[in-house]
């Protein structure tokens, strides 16, 4: 099986085929989507939340990252891979964001790196990236890793102001080198005029109809606890499933009913009476 190419990805979006971007952070993840067929895999910074259980995304280290990453690309076969660059390693120069890039593709296997922003710095920051040969996705809207300074995790794009920014970062980005952009939590008829303005795919999150979409997937596996984002569907109740299953097999134990005879192994009977003696 050979992995999905940029090229073909492109010819998904020619041909109107919705491009399935999910994301995951260990290899029982990637395998799920994987299994499914998904087109891309996000290794996403929503790591930080949804499996190492920070308050938010700024936190996560490269190296943390990496340990996800490795493990995903350990479970992907077709999926094109992609990585975040976590808040703090791209933010110091160009060449920081290069060398960041390069530990994901050499440590990791991904096949692109992903990092937030629109605005003249990270403009500069995919253009680096892109010209030392690393393939760039940006993501524009609701940008968590900044979200404080964007006043607070909200929608974007929906004053004059902010439309107005969204689709200058937009051309930006895609003029920058990015092959793809995640638009997130951005009104639809907004990303409908960012499709219309631009060549390159546009995965959404919260952004109503796109080239394609993508979604955490402890939200759509409904692993997440307390209230998700108005844009998340969940498809299971997983969660849920996890925490019966732990308390059936804790009931059990404190009854004594596991382990049952079938659990274990059987000895000879002149063993068992050796150990005696
Ligand atoms: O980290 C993440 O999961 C993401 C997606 C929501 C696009 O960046
Ligand atoms: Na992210």
């Amino acid at each position: 099986m050979t992995r999905i190419s940029i090229p073909q990805l492109l010819e998904k979006q020619a041909a109107g085929e919705a491009i399935v971007m999910v994301t995951a952070y260990d290899h029982p993840g990637a395998r799920a989507a994987e299994r499914a067929g998904v087109d891309m895999v996000l290794v996403g910074d929503s790591g930080a939340q949804v499996v190492l259980g920070y308050d938010a995304t700024v936190p996560v280290t490269t190296d943390e990252m990496l340990v996800l990453a490795r493990a995903v690309r350990r479970g992907t076969e077709t999926a094109f891979v992609v990585c975040d660059l976590p808040f703090g390693a791209t933010e110091e120069s160009d060449a920081q964001a290069v060398a960041s890039s390069v530990r994901f593709l050499k440590e990791a296997g991904a096949d692109a790196v992903k990092l937030e922003g629109g605005n003249a710095s990270r403009l500069s920051r995919i253009r680096a990236i892109v010209e030392a040969g690393i393939p760039v996705v940006g993501h524009i809207g609701l940008t968590p890793q900044t979200a404080t300074a964007l006043g607070g995790l909200r929608a974007q794009g929906r004053t004059t102001a902010s439309a107005e920014r969204l689709v200058a970062e937009a051309l930006g980005v895609e003029a920058a080198g990015a092959f793809c952009l995640v638009v997130e939590a951005v009104p639809a008829e907004l990303t409908a005029v960012l499709r219309e303005a631009l060549a390159i795919p546009i995965i959404g999150i919260g952004a109503g109809d796109a080239d394609g979409q993508v979604l955490v997937l402890h939200d759509l596996l409904g692993i997440t606890e307390g209230r998700a984002a108005k844009f998340v569907k969940r498809y299971a109740a997983i969660g849920d499933d996890m925490a019966t299953a732990v308390a059936a097999y804790a009931a059990e134990v404190r009854s004594r009913a596991f382990p049952g005879p079938e659990h274990g192994y059987a000895a000879s009977e002149e063993a068992v009476a050796a150990a005696r003696a």
